[in-house]
């Protein structure tokens, strides 16, 4: 195992009815912006508990933050957080909405005009407005982990930042609040959930048993409860596939091994050019991505396919081939597809990305940073 420092300061508030406690969590002084998505809030009763727990507090809305949140959007937050000298903010939604309100709350402290520079990497932010959430849709691990990814349309750029003034305070995960998303929604959150682990895990082995076991558990309990959580309304099950989203990507199982990310990278790529929701992507591009990396990625491949899918029989290289079919399997049975095609993407998408990837520098991707941009076209075209 390699050496790490591991800190993760949010606070978890898990269960049932845990949303009346945000006139504990909540500093009683404190002058709130809550920050929401489209509306689906106030459909589902999550609004209601949210407003009867602040009764007393402070507060200010902001509403719009839309899926694969907006520059252009969430600078006009900003300047809200600016002029009403907003000191606490409350995100209330999904990842789009928690990763616009991490924007928010590093660019309002920000010198004016370096707001962008956060996601190129040339404004290293020094201080951000307090931040916490209420999360409405298991999928992405923003409710605990310091990123987020924010889309530019002027300049056509989906870009991450890392930020430690991007941790939120708390979190509050109430299974109950999953039970108004629709079948597509819980199908791209479960894939998103289990490519976070992936992106982690199947890479080359530094003897971590300890790493391997926990992201095998969190990718068995998704395979597990997918096809229950997707069908119906169960609190067990949604209770499971949350804290395993959380999990997935609150950095635990990161520490001290190597992590891979290219899929995440390619995929970004895909849904700023064609607006295909962050799952689909990763469900296109990680089958053909393990495909083409299977030599670099062998030893993890063997383990992956006994550990995950018990797959026992057969040579190393069969082991191999079946677990990537069942993977691609995995996500085809939850109503994803998995090649570009099938989104009606054109094939001159695949030279695109290469060629806007190469364009950033963006040249070495992959734990061993051989995913080139022809290697990238390599997958993309295998993906068609
Ligand atoms: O906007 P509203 O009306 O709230 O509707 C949303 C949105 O239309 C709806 N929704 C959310 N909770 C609901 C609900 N509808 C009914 N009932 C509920 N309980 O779902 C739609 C999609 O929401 P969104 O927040 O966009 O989805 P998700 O949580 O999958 O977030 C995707 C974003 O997160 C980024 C992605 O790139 C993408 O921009 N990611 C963030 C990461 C991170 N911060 O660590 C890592 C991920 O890899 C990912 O890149
Ligand atoms: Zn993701």
């Amino acid at each position: 195992m390699n050496n790490f420092e591991y800190q993760n300061p949010v606070k978890i508030v898990f269960g049932k009815g845990q949303i009346a406690k945000l006139k504990e969590l909540i500093p009683s002084n404190a002058n709130i912006l809550i920050t929401c998505g489209g509306g689906s809030i106030k459909q589902n009763g999550v609004y209601e508990q949210v407003i009867a727990a602040l009764a007393g507090f402070r507060y200010h809305e902001f509403w719009g933050i839309e899926p694969n949140p907006k520059y252009e959007t969430l600078m006009k937050a900003v300047e809200v957080v600016r002029n009403e000298n907003i000191t606490f903010l409350l995100a209330v939604g999904g990842g789009s909405v928690l990763d616009g309100t991490k924007f928010i709350a590093n660019a309002s402290l920000a010198p004016k005009g370096e707001e962008w520079n956060i996601l190129k990497g040339k404004y290293i932010p020094t201080n951000g407005v307090a931040l916490a959430s209420v999360l409405t849709l298991p999928a992405t691990g923003s409710e605990m982990n310091a990123g987020a990814v924010i889309t530019r349309l002027e300049s056509k750029e989906k870009l991450a930042f890392h930020s430690p003034f991007s941790y939120p305070k708390f979190s509050v995960l109430d299974p109950e609040t999953t039970f108004s998303l629709s079948q597509t929604q819980r199908a791209n959150g479960v894939v998103d959930a289990f490519v976070h682990v992936i992106e982690q895990y199947l890479t080359y082995s530094v003897n971590s048993p300890i790493q391997d076991r926990f992201a095998e558990s969190i990718l068995r309990t998704l395979i597990d409860e997918s096809q229950t959580y997707c069908a119906e309304n169960n609190y067990d099950t949604a209770a499971n596939v949350m804290w395993a989203s959380t999990v997935a990507l609150n950095g635990l199982i990161a520490v001290g091994v190597v992590t891979d990310w290219a899929t995440h990278v390619i995929g970004h790529e895909i849904t700023m050019l064609h607006g295909v929701d962050h799952a689909r992507t990763l469900a296109i591009v990680l089958p053909s991505l393990l495909k083409v990396q299977k030599e670099q990625k062998r030893e993890k491949l063997i383990a992956y396919a006994k550990h995950v899918w018990h797959i026992c029989e057969g040579s190393d290289d069969d082991k191999i081939t079946q677990a990537i079919d069942k993977t691609e399997n995995f996500f085809r049975n939850l109503g994803i597809f998995t090649k570009l095609s099938e989104y009606n993407i054109p094939q001159t998408t695949i030279a695109e990305i290469a060629s806007r990837l190469n364009d950033r520098g963006w040249r070495a991707l992959g734990e061993r940073k051989d995913i080139t941009p022809a290697k990238v076209q390599e997958i993309l075209t295998l993906a068609f």
